[in-house]
């Protein structure tokens, strides 16, 4: 009688316990749990699939869960292709687009997980959904704001470029000039020993602004660009570079002369001087590469190195997630993406590659 009754105890136990797992599991309002059966009809319902997507679990009980999907991935087997991912990995994760019962759509992180008994037999699968749209929206406004970023910095750049040559070096020919005058003539003035070195000075430091104030312009926005195309700028940009580093750096350039849309000039220009300037303030490495190739339909640009790498997380950061901001490696990212290309970057212990691919013809 005792052990009959302690039975019963435990089975109250565990049926107390289910109730409130479920009653948990209802409650959950900021996710949508459910169970699938082995085809993939919903069997349960919680709260927060309700809210969620919108139906109430006596409507959705028993639909196939294939219905959350828009018609494209519907047509394409992504469902099936999910439970059938999850069946044989254990478990899947995606990130997409739902549709809600009211025919909108929202940005969800899905985990399916396979429910397997103890024999290990297939009973169903167990859904949690998330409603990310907002995470999503943000990240987008971000990833908008790195290429505005660097959109903005490059015509500020020309601005300044083209103020720095047209009117401070204006003002300096000017003065360049007068000086000159007043040099030609010293001989006939007469000045002081003091007068006639500060005289000499006076024009050696006009000449060394002159010089400086095209060097900086040049660098922001070289008129080459511009003028005769992204190969000899890049010819240029690059000599300069090695000379000023002491990087060995080696070029493949399409012919000069060669043009193509000012966007894609200016961009990859940009990714040239960021890789260029990552290569020497992070890489360690003496020596560089860069590649510049044009087919019909893209532009390929490849920039490598042979340092020591990125770590790893820094990669992953860069190659991976959109949340990072920024005019460097995110910037160059989102510039490429506005222009319907891509960018790659591989890394490791021996070298570091940035491969910038844009179609000719399709922008956006
Ligand atoms: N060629 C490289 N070799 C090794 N590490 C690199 C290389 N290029 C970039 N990195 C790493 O990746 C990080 C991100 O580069 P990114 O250009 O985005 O930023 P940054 O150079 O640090 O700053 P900035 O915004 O001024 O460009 C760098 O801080 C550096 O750690
Ligand atoms: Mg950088």
């Amino acid at each position: 009688v005792q052990g009959v009754k302690e039975q019963d105890e435990t089975l109250q136990g565990l049926r107390d316990s289910e109730v409130s797992f479920h009653a948990l599991v209802d409650a959950v309002q900021d996710y949508a749990i459910f169970r699938l059966d082995r085809e993939g009809r919903v069997a349960t319902w919680n709260s927060g699939a309700r809210r969620i997507k919108g139906y109430f679990g006596g409507e959705i009980l028993g639909r196939h869960f294939s219905c959350f999907y828009t018609p494209e991935e519907r047509e394409a087997g992504k469902p099936q292709e999910q439970l059938r991912k999850a069946a044989e990995f254990g478990r899947t994760q995606d990130q997409g687009w739902l549709v809600r019962k009211d025919g909108s759509k929202f940005w969800a992180n899905v985990v399916l997980t396979a429910l397997r008994d103890e024999h290990g037999q297939l009973q169903g699968f167990a859904k949690v959904t998330q409603d990310i749209s907002e995470l999503k929206h943000a990240e987008d406004a971000l990833r908008r704001l790195s290429g505005r970023l660097m959109e903005l910095q490059d015509q500020e750049r020309r601005r300044l470029a083209r103020e720095l040559h047209d009117s401070i070096g204006q003002c300096l020919t000017a003065i360049k000039i007068n000086l000159d005058v007043l040099s030609g003539e010293a001989s006939d003035l007469n000045l002081s020993e003091r007068a006639r070195k500060g005289l000499h000075d006076a024009v050696t430091l006009v000449e060394q602004c002159f010089a400086e104030t095209r060097t900086i312009s040049y660098l922001l926005h070289p008129p080459l660009l511009d003028e005769r195309g992204l190969s000899c700028a890049v010819q240029w940009y690059g000599d300069g570079f090695a000379d000023r580093s002491g990087i060995k750096l080696s070029m493949e350039l399409p012919e000069e002369g060669l043009r193509f849309p000012q966007p894609l000039e200016t961009t990859l220009f940009r990714i040239v001087q960021e890789c260029l300037t990552n290569i020497h303030r992070h890489s360690g490495s003496s020596t560089a590469a860069i590649r510049l190739q044009a087919d019909r339909e893209k532009l390929t640009l490849e920039v490598s190195d042979q340092g020591h790498g990125m770590a790893a997380t820094e990669l992953d950061r860069c190659n991976g997630s959109s949340r990072v901001l920024g005019v460097g490696i995110a910037g160059m990212r989102e510039r490429v993406r506005q222009l319907g290309g891509r960018l790659v970057i591989d890394s490791s212990p021996r070298g570091t590659v940035v491969r910038a691919i844009l179609p000719l013809g399709g922008t956006s």
